[in-house]
Parts: structure tokens; C-alpha cells; sequence
């Protein structure tokens, strides 16, 4: 209990002891006891490591940034750690002058930094029909936020002379065995919004993150921040490759395919209490999570402890950047009695995130992409926190 616990007077051997060197780690680790807090796959999700995702544990973080080890991975045909003195980015296409650039050309350039989040398309797709996996590590775990540093594309385009008249689209391609490319349409590039980014958190890229050069797509679902970038083409129209005329698609309920929905729209999610954790006793906890949408800011999150029926209004953490994750609390006093705890956020537009019912509606259940409903956790009498659907 809080009050005369009498551990405090029990003085453990090491607070009298000489501690361990600096530099006993030149590169630190979390703690011994943080074990657990890992980036964890799907069991049976995917038929091989090589081609799959790791989730972030959203459920044990704080704050909007993600720790660089935890960031989520999803590699289509495995990560490299790629020597940068060999890498190299070309421009070509619609440009006056075709040019290749090493690492260290680009490293000299001007840069900038900005926190964006990254969400893969399909995070949260095993949910569309029914509930499917038991904790938001699984469910929302595509999904991070980072700082990140690099030239922005426009500025490499303009050096190039790229014929912004004609040149509406750019093509971006990975060096990985993938063959991943993607079309980006030129407004965003002329944003100076699209990074060609070679740092994260302070540090270079991580290589499960596209080190040493990845394109940083602000709003646009994952699969367009193409990892270890060696071209980039302009040109006049989309390419419709693999990864946007087959894969990256949305099945509508009248069995069309819905290409280039690339936008991550107004998305929210209570990070804790979440499914599996438990709440241990009756009294106040403190309702956490997270808000983003990739049309720019969150302005508001409101928290529901009775299935949407009535709503209060979340606190939103400072700072509240566009186009990155936006950490709300809320204040609760659990009574012991079962509850049904929602978020709902809406952005800058005024675009209110909607429920499973609303979603479905429009889109169907046979989607894998573009998942952004309300998600729903049912708090036990017994504490115990799991994964429901409420329409
Ligand atoms: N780029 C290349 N070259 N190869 C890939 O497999 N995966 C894409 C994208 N860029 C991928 C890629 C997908 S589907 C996503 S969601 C993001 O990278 C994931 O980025 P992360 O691994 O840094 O989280």
C-alpha cells in the first residue's frame, strides 16, 4: 500500500555498491526488465519471415515517437544492411539532365527533419469481417512515428530540371528483391512534403527501415515509402505496377477494385487499457492512445466507456503535429462493473472517424486495406480487457 510499505527501509546490495563502467553498452539498451516490449509477428499469417511484418507493441509505449527498435517492419522479400559507399540513387525520365547520386552527394544537400507517422495500408486488415487477433499490438501495430531527415525530393527534381509540365507522376523503386515500386502523384513531391530521407530519430536509418535511403511519403499508406530507394523516374502518367494494379487495392462490395486510395484517412485507437492487458483493481485509470490522419492535424478525440453511447472529450498531448501521431488521455474511474471502451477522432477537414457500421456500409468486409474504424476493447468484471467488434 502506499503508505508505510516497508521495502523503502530495506536497502537492496547494489544502491551500496560501485555500479557498472560507462560505455558498458556503447550502444544502449532498454532495460533487462523491458524484455517483453518487443516487435512480435503473427503467428500463421504469412508463409515465410522474409515476407512479412513485425508489429509495433503500441500497447507499452508512451508519447507519439517510436523507439527505432520498435518501428514495425514489412519487407515483401527481406531486409539487407546495404554499405552506403555503394549505394546510389538515380534520376530519370522526364529531367533535362539524368543524374546518380551517392550517399554522400546527397548528405551535403540542405536537409530538413519532420515527424510523420508511417501506417501500412493493411494494418488492422485482419479485422474487416469479424474480430481476429486478440491484442493492439496485432490489430493497430503497423503503424509508427518517427523523425525523420532527408532532402526533400523537390529539391533533387529542380536540380535535375524535371518538366514539371508534363512530368505529373514519379515512380519510386526499391533495390531490394521485391522489385517494389510505387506512383506518386508530382503535387505531393511539389509539397516538398516527399523526403528523401536517409535519418530516423536522430540516427541514420535503421536497415529494417530502408537504410541507407527510403522515401518518406507524409499521410500515404507504407507501401509508398519504398525502403532502400535507388530510382526515381518521372513521368506522364501512373505505371500500375504490381504493387498498385494487383496488390494495394480495395475490393468494394460491388466487386470493383478501388487503385490509388493512397491516403491514410482520420484513425484513432486506445493504446491502454487494451485487449489482453488486465486491469488489476477498481479505481482510477488513466484511458491512453493514439490519433492520426494523413490529411494533416487531429483536433479532437472524444473516449467512450459505453460503446459509443455517450462521449467526453480527450486531452490531445502537445505537440500536435500533421501527419503524425497524436497521443490523447482521458481520465476514468472503473467501478468494477463491464465496460466497452472507444476512441473517435476527427482531423483538420472535420472528417469523423467512423464505426464498423459506417465502414461497412461504404466499403464492404472484403477489403484487406484502408481499415481506419472505431476500435472497441470490453473491459471484464474480472479486469480482464479483450478485443470486440460494436457496429
Ligand atoms: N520498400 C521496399 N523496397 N521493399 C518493401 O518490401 N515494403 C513497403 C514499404 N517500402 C517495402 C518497401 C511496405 S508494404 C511498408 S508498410 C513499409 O515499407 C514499411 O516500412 P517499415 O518496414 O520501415 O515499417
Amino acid at each position: 500500500s502506499p503508505k508505510g510499505d516497508p521495502a523503502i527501509l530495506e536497502l537492496p546490495e547494489w544502491s551500496t555498491t560501485l555500479g557498472q563502467p560507462v560505455a558498458a553498452n556503447p550502444y544502449g539498451m532498454p532495460s533487462q526488465f523491458e524484455r517483453g516490449l518487443v516487435r512480435r509477428q503473427s503467428p500463421g499469417l504469412t508463409r515465410v519471415p522474409g515476407s512479412s511484418v513485425s508489429f509495433t507493441p503500441l500497447q507499452g509505449l508512451f508519447g507519439m515517437i517510436t523507439p527505432s527498435g520498435l518501428h514495425f517492419e514489412r519487407h515483401h522479400q527481406g531486409w539487407h544492411d546495404v554499405d552506403p559507399n555503394r549505394h546510389r540513387l538515380m534520376i530519370n525520365g522526364l529531367v533535362k539532365t539524368e543524374a546518380v547520386y551517392t550517399m554522400d552527394d546527397l548528405m551535403r544537400l540542405p536537409s530538413v527533419s519532420r515527424i510523420h507517422f508511417i501506417e501500412c495500408g493493411a494494418n488492422t486488415g485482419m479485422e474487416w469481417g469479424n474480430v481476429a487477433v486478440p491484442t493492439v499490438q496485432y490489430s493497430h501495430g503497423m503503424l509508427s512515428c518517427s523523425e525523420f531527415t532527408g532532402v526533400p525530393l523537390k529539391l533533387i527534381l529542380d536540380m535535375c530540371g524535371a518538366d514539371y509540365k508534363k512530368g505529373r507522376y514519379i515512380l519510386a523503386e526499391g533495390a531490394d528483391g521485391s522489385s517494389m515500386t510505387r506512383t506518386i502523384p508530382m503535387e505531393m513531391v511539389e509539397s516538398g512534403e516527399v523526403l528523401v530521407a536517409y535519418g530516423m530519430n536522430g540516427e541514420m536509418l535503421r536497415p529494417e527501415n530502408g537504410y541507407p535511403l527510403r522515401l518518406v511519403v507524409p499521410g500515404v499508406q507504407g507501401v509508398s515509402w519504398v525502403k532502400w530507394l535507388r530510382r526515381i523516374e518521372v513521368g506522364d502518367q501512373p505505371w500500375g505496377a504490381k504493387d498498385e494494379a494487383v496488390h494495394y487495392i480495395d475490393m468494394m462490395p460491388d466487386g470493383v477494385h478501388r487503385q490509388y486510395t493512397s491516403i491514410q484517412e482520420c484513425k484513432s485507437v486506445i493504446t491502454s487499457p487494451s485487449g489482453g492487458q488486465l486491469l488489476l483493481d477498481k479505481g482510477f485509470h488513466n484511458i491512453t492512445g493514439l490519433a492520426w490522419s494523413g490529411r494533416g492535424k487531429i483536433t479532437r478525440v472524444d473516449v467512450s466507456v459505453d460503446g459509443g453511447i455517450n462521449w467526453m472529450p480527450a486531452r490531445l498531448e502537445g505537440p500536435v503535429l500533421p501527419k503524425a501521431l497524436t497521443r490523447f488521455n482521458c481520465d476514468w474511474v472503473w467501478d468494477g462493473k463491464p465496460y466497452i471502451l472507444q476512441s473517435r477522432a476527427v482531423d483538420e477537414t472535420g472528417y469523423v472517424q467512423p464505426s464498423y457500421g459506417q465502414l461497412r456500409k461504404v466499403r464492404g468486409t472484403s477489403s484487406i486495406y484502408h481499415n481506419n474504424a472505431i476500435q472497441s476493447w470490453k473491459v471484464a468484471e474480472s479486469g480482464e480487457v479483450g478485443n470486440v467488434q460494436v457496429l
